[in-house]
């Protein structure tokens, strides 16, 4: 076989053979197919999409690249949950705890933030002591006598993919909903969960605009999960303005510490709640039977709370350590009195990131304090003069970027306000 053949296949808009699909992923990993010949083929996956058999045979192979973790042998089922990826989504720090407490296991790996977007572990890193690399033995261990565990993927796990993402990232091949889902769906399998619940996120702060593409991926993930033996289910989540009212690695951390003693902001105790219920399902688990809690219970009482603390202190992080805070604090005024008809995640999003939260270059450092609290959701009254945004940085030179990005992110209006609910779909 060689790579011109497969390249051609696709270029001519022929489903490609499953033994084509292997031979390619697995040369490629090996270094025997060119980085300009997988850029070759990934454009014509862009361009031409791949059938439901193609995107299972190329996410089995890419799984196949590297090794396949295996929790079967725990005391109870293993669930888990994957965001594409938000603007104050910070909602793996509460669920996964709240999860262990109602009775399922949650192996959770998790990313590094790119961009506007935050990632869990620079979330995470934020608590004193907390460290995010695991070996497989380590997580094991969390996992069993905590309940959930949360670190960084190990470099075994779907190579394949890792390749492929750096070079789709630099030639244009990012956003082909075939590609992602295998993308996504290689590395969720390789950890080895039981049962998968995906939040997919469409909206300005989402990497899908749109809720129609938002369903296609979902729709395409959710069958490559049926394909191999994985329960997967899909909630479509709104991403048109930020979750919570904090953005921002430490300011997500305290807002979760508040949602799982039992407060924190109706959006994200929903859908916290929401994702807990389909993951307890999904792993065949049912509140209110042998001893299974309901997870809004879990919060209330404390149970999730006190599994959030464990699961802290088994990764050598300190739970009621202060967490660090920005040097500088700048507030900005709210213009006008009315109603905040409207709150943009990505230019949210953005602000945060030009003070210092998030990374241009994967080896740069985000400051932990830096980001922005939300005195104002969408539908709430805010009056002339009063904060509407607290700016955080450890450097003041970054104020005016942030500020800048926040020009033109909201509506203020007399008029009433038609609220979007936060759960847009379901796909099963
Ligand atoms: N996230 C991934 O893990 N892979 C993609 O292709 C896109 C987003």
């Amino acid at each position: 076989m060689d790579a011109i053949e497969v390249i051609r296949a696709k270029r001519d808009g022929q489903e490609l053979r499953p033994e084509q699909i292997d031979w390619v992923i697995d040369a490629y990993t090996r270094g025997e197919v060119a980085e300009e010949q997988m850029s070759a083929l990934a454009m014509a996956i862009f361009l031409r999409g791949m059938t439901r058999a193609e995107v299972s045979r190329w996410t089995e192979a890419m799984l196949a690249s590297g090794e396949r973790l295996d929790f079967s042998e725990l005391d109870r089922p293993t669930t888990d949950k994957h965001s594409t990826g938000g603007v104050g989504d910070k909602i793996t720090l509460p669920l996964t705890p709240t999860v262990a407490a109602c009775g399922a296991a949650v192996p959770q790996l998790s990313g590094r933030g790119l961009g506007h977007t935050g990632g869990t572990l620079d979330k995470l890193e934020s608590i004193p002591g907390w460290r995010a690399s695991l070996s497989t033995d380590e997580m094991r261990a969390v996992l069993s006598d905590t309940g959930g565990v949360i670190c960084a993927a190990g470099g075994g796990l779907a190579p394949a993919d890792r390749k492929l993402y750096a070079l789709r990232d630099v030639t244009g091949t990012v956003e082909s909903i075939p590609l992602i889902a295998a993308s996504i769906m290689s590395k969720k399998l390789a950890e080895g969960t039981g049962a998968l619940v995906l939040d997919v996120k469409a909206g300005s702060g989402a990497f899908m605009k749109d809720v129609d593409s938002a369903r296609e991926l979902a729709r395409t993930m959710v069958g490559i999960g049926a394909d191999h033996g994985v329960r997967t289910v899909a909630l479509i989540t709104d991403m048109s303005t930020p979750l919570g009212r904090q953005v921002g690695n430490a300011l997500e951390v305290a807002e979760s510490v508040e949602v799982l003693s039992g407060g924190g902001p109706a959006d994200v105790v929903e859908l916290t709640v929401a994702l807990a219920r389909e993951m307890l399902a999904a792993a065949g688990l049912t509140p209110g039977e042998n001893g299974v809690k309901d997870p809004a219970e879990a919060l209330a009482d404390g149970s999730a709370l006190a599994v959030w603390k464990r699961l802290v202190r088994a990764q050598g992080g300190d739970p009621d350590a202060p967490l660090p805070q920005a040097a500088e604090r700048r507030e900005v005024l709210a213009p006008a009195s009315g109603t905040l008809t409207r709150l943009d995640a990505y230019q949210v999003g953005l602000a945060a990131w030009h003070l210092g939260a998030g990374r241009t270059r994967k080896e740069d450092a985000v400051s932990f304090g830096a980001g922005v609290t939300l005195h104002a959701k969408p539908g709430e009254r805010v009056r002339a003069g009063e904060p509407l945004f607290t700016l955080h940085a450890d450097d003041p030179a970054r104020f005016e970027r942030g500020a800048r990005a926040l020009e033109g992110a909201f509506d203020i209006a007399d008029a009433g306000h038609e609220p979007r609910p936060l759960i847009l779909d379901r796909i099963a």
